[in-house]
Parts: C-alpha cells; sequence; structure tokens
C-alpha cells in the first residue's frame, strides 16, 4: 500500500530562528496525533542541522529543497547530497520547475541529482509539471513524459522504491490558482499509467504521487479524495504551522 504524504517546501523563506520556531510547532501539532499521512518538512539547507534537533524524526521527516551534481570538489557554494544526508535529513526535493526555470536544471542534470542522492541514502521527491503555455498548447503528457522518463527511468526497481513523485502545474504555483481536482487527478493517472508501463503494475500503484500548486486547508480534502493524488507539496501554507496542519489533516 502506498503512503500518503503533505510535505512542506519553504523554499527561500524564513531566517534560522524563525525555521526553528516552525519545525517546533509542526512537531508538536502532529506528535500526539494519529495521522493519516506522513508529515515532511522541506527547508533551506543552512536550517537543515537546527530543524533535524527540534523534530522527532519518526513522526516528521526532514528535506533539502535541492542538491549538487557533484559529490565533493571546487563548486563553490554548492550543497552536495552526502552533506545533506549528514544533517539527518531523510529527503530531498528535486526538480522543482522554479530550480528548472531559474537555474536552467536539465532532465539530464536532474538524472545526476537523483542518482546521487539515492547513492547518499536520501528519498528523492521529484517534481514535474507544465506551464500555462505547454498546458493550452495541449502538450502536458509530453512534458511530462518526457521529465519523468529522461531523469528517471533508468532507475532500477530497488531504486525506485525511494522515488515520490510531485505533480506541480507550474500556472498553479503560488498564483491561488489551484488546478480543480479533475485537472490534477487526469494527469496523477496519467503518470501512474507511466510508471506502470515502465516499472509494472505493482510499483506504480505504491508509488506517492504528491499534488503541488496553491493547496491550501480549504482545498486539500477535494484533492486528497480523488484516487491517484496521494498528498501534497506545500508552498506558501507550509509557512504557518496552523495552516499546513489544516491540509495534514485534511486526510
Ligand atoms: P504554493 O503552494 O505556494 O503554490 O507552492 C507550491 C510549490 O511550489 C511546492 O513545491
Amino acid at each position: 500500500m502506498r503512503k500518503n504524504i503533505v510535505a512542506g517546501n519553504w523554499k527561500m523563506n524564513t531566517t534560522v530562528p524563525e525555521g526553528v520556531e516552525l519545525a517546533k510547532a509542526v512537531n508538536e501539532a502532529v506528535k500526539n496525533e494519529q495521522l493519516k499521512c506522513d508529515v515532511i518538512l522541506g527547508v533551506p539547507f543552512t536550517h537543515l542541522t537546527a530543524v533535524k534537533q527540534v523534530i522527532d524524526i519518526n513522526k516528521v521527516g526532514l528535506a533539502a529543497e535541492n542538491c549538487a551534481d557533484h559529490n565533493s570538489g571546487a563548486y563553490t557554494g554548492e550543497v552536495s547530497a552526502p552533506m545533506v544526508a549528514s544533517t539527518g535529513a531523510n529527503y530531498v526535493i528535486l526538480g522543482h520547475s522554479e530550480r528548472r526555470g531559474y537555474y536552467n536544471e536539465s532532465n539530464q542534470m536532474l538524472k545526476t541529482k537523483v542518482d546521487l542522492a539515492l547513492e547518499a541514502g536520501l528519498k528523492v521527491i521529484f517534481c514535474c509539471g507544465e506551464s500555462l503555455e505547454e498546458r493550452e498548447a495541449g502538450k502536458v503528457q509530453d512534458v511530462i513524459k518526457q521529465e519523468i522518463s529522461e531523469s528517471l527511468f533508468h532507475l532500477s526497481n530497488e531504486q525506485w522504491a525511494n522515488i515520490v513523485i510531485a505533480y506541480e502545474p507550474i500556472w498553479a504555483i503560488g498564483t491561488g490558482k489551484t488546478a480543480t481536482s479533475d485537472q490534477a487527478q487526469e494527469v496523477h493517472a496519467f503518470i501512474r499509467k507511466l510508471i506502470a508501463e515502465r516499472f509494472g503494475d505493482e510499483l506504480a500503484s505504491n508509488t506517492t504521487i504528491l499534488y503541488g500548486g496553491s493547496c491550501k486547508p480549504s482545498n486539500a480534502k477535494e484533492l486528497f479524495a480523488k484516487p491517484d493524488i496521494d498528498g501534497g507539496l506545500i508552498g506558501g501554507a507550509s509557512l504557518k504551522a496552523q495552516d499546513f496542519m489544516g491540509i495534514v489533516t485534511a486526510f
């Protein structure tokens, strides 16, 4: 049976003290709950070690928002997958559209990052999604297929078990414009079909596929009720413990 997951992606927000307070509040809120989903916090590199100290890692997972495409060496300013793993983080978010768009991350580069992350023992939350232009041109499936197959379809079945997919239509990110639950379900079902064709029905059915893009307490329930939507990757609404918990408890 696949896991439901609600993961926060703080992006480039909060100072370390603010982030520690937020993490404490989430940890406190989930501590004594019997939740129907796993909870993960995706935080800036600078916050990983401090956040790790204030969460119960068995209750709250910890993700970096990126890692380098090299393991070590003369790459000033970069942070590698083994460095992320050494903080105690257990996940890394890769392929976010903001990384693809603003920092020119290609499918090929992401393939390398995925390999290094898995090698370092991290689980990968791999993002994919189309722009509004691509949607209007009827290219949603082509874009998704290319992003997923070029960065992930070289993996073995064993490696695939450490992959979580996040479908994040770019036009829905930070815009307040959520995909309708039917629009999201349609793409999620397509993604699961792609996975089944490559890795077989059982692995496809065990893969967690998250939705991201203006997900909030008021729309999470309807999204999560869809058969192929297994949770969310949450940006803005993950910055307030109460809003984030409103989404976590939507399951
Ligand atoms: P918002 O929830 O702010 O739209 O961001 C979604 C996102 O990009 C999560 O990775």
